[in-house]
């Protein structure tokens, strides 16, 4: 996979491994720049969806027979293929949810639930997507607790290091943060962050929805408490999640879920709990999609996660080069010049063309963006001021011609928009 002593991705051969980006529609293939969304699938990760059911369909932790006995194994394998993945210390320290969303919901619902009470504070950030906003929200309705959050600095690109420092004196319970917007692109220091929160006696949660697919990530060099992550955005299916916490914690911590799996005997007055992970996971889970995610991690690995960085390193900055190029158009985020603390997602907007408009006129050109306030509401209406934004993403299958297309369908929208403002002067 990985071509010549540059370390180049063979990016032809990826797509190869990818039905759905050979799809023609009206003509035009199809360019997917929309993976901060939601990833495309290798036929390796459908492949294993589609055996699990014709080949050992049968629920886990339950069945003494072959089928049920090779489900459990496959699913519990793939913990252990995420634990390595993340460097956790063991697949004991891995819980299967829906999504990030659920993961952090699930952190609000337990070990917070457990430990926060009323006036503690809850740190987050401006750039924080609804998921790790929400769950915060309404647990700090429920105790009483008070949120806080980092602000972004004046070039509304990374965060303010005088807002860390400020908002950590207020010596909060927990600082939940992201390592990767997914609206600025900006990757967050989150080690640095996590070891002045750790100092302050705060627990630390990072949403690595965007990073964890992205670049190597190793939890116990963050030394983070929690990580939340989605198999979607990772070339895995959807409806399963991951949420990673430190065993001791989750020793600590009485589960928030109940009913079958998560015990270990239950009487008519109280049930014991069953052993990590299990604790954390009721009710039959996503066999398929947890077998999957495993297979995805594979795929990842076997390409190499640095390579895939500095694979979206390079097609960001020759974007970032491009769009600087247009007039008209504004973008978000880190400069190019500062690709380390850039992911490949990029937010834009063209001079008096509402972000539906520009999608979809990408979308007569066969190309797949995302506009709107991208799940972060706070971020994009109250920071940046805007109703909404256009914003492009970037995988390992996207190749520099991806980039050209969506220059060139911005050279597009310009001219549609030319064309109306001049019929409507004339009329
Ligand atoms: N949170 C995902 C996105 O940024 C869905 O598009």
């Amino acid at each position: 996979m990985v071509k010549g002593s540059d370390m180049e991705l063979d990016v032809n051969g990826i797509r190869r491994d990818f039905p759905i980006l050979g799809t023609v529609q009206d003509g035009k293939p199809l360019v997917y720049l929309d993976s901060a969304a939601t990833s495309q699938k290798p036929k390796k990760v459908i492949a294993a969806i589609s055996r699990y059911y014709r080949k050992y369909n049968a629920n886990i932790h339950r069945g003494v027979y072959k089928i049920s006995i090779e489900a459990s194994e496959a699913y519990e394998k793939s913990k252990t293929k995420v634990a390595k993945f993340i460097n956790a210390g063991s697949m004991e320290e891995i819980i299967y949810t829906r999504n990030a969303t659920e993961s952090i919901n699930l952190v609000a619902l337990s070990w917070a639930e457990q430990n926060i009470r009323s006036g503690d504070h809850i740190l987050l950030s401006e750039l924080e997507h609804h998921s790790n906003i929400v769950p915060w929200q309404i647990l700090a309705k429920r105790k009483g607790a008070v949120i806080d959050y980092i602000r972004l600095d004046s070039d509304m690109a990374e965060l303010d290091a005088a807002s860390v420092d400020r908002e950590l004196k207020k010596n909060p319970k927990i600082v939940a943060i992201t390592q990767a917007s997914n609206v600025l692109g900006t990757i967050v220091d989150v080690k640095s962050i996590a070891k002045e929160a750790h100092a302050r006696g705060a627990a630390v949660l990072v949403d690595a929805a965007q990073s964890v697919p992205h670049m190597p990530v190793d939890v116990r060099d963050i030394d983070c408490d929690f990580m939340a992550f989605s198999g979607h955005k990772m070339l895995g299916p959807t409806g399963i999640g991951v949420l990673y916490a430190k065993k001791r914690i989750l020793e600590e911590t009485s589960p928030a879920l109940g009913g079958g799996d998560m015990i270990k005997t239950v009487g008519f007055e109280t049930f014991v709990s069953n052993d990590l992970p299990w604790k954390f996971e009721a009710g039959t889970p996503n066999i398929e999609g947890g077998i999957a995610l495993g297979v995805a991690v594979d795929y990842l690995k076997r390409i190499g996660m640095q390579n895939i960085r500095d694979h979206e390193k390079r097609l960001t900055k020759y974007a970032l080069g491009q769009l600087a190029k247009q007039s008209g158009v504004s973008v978000f985020g880190p400069d190019a010049d500062d690709i380390d603390h850039r992911c490949g997602v990029i937010s834009f907007e063209i001079d008096g063309v509402h972000p539906h408009d520009v999608a979809s006129i990408f979308d007569q050109e066969g190309i797949a963006i995302r506009a709107g306030h991208h799940c972060a509401m706070p971020l994009v209406v109250n920071v940046l001021k805007r109703p909404a934004l256009s914003r492009m993403s970037f995988y390992l299958y996207n190749k520099q011609s991806d980039v050209d297309a969506a220059i060139s369908a911005i050279g597009q929208v310009k001219r549609i928009f030319k064309i109306k403002e001049a019929a409507q002067a004339k009329v």
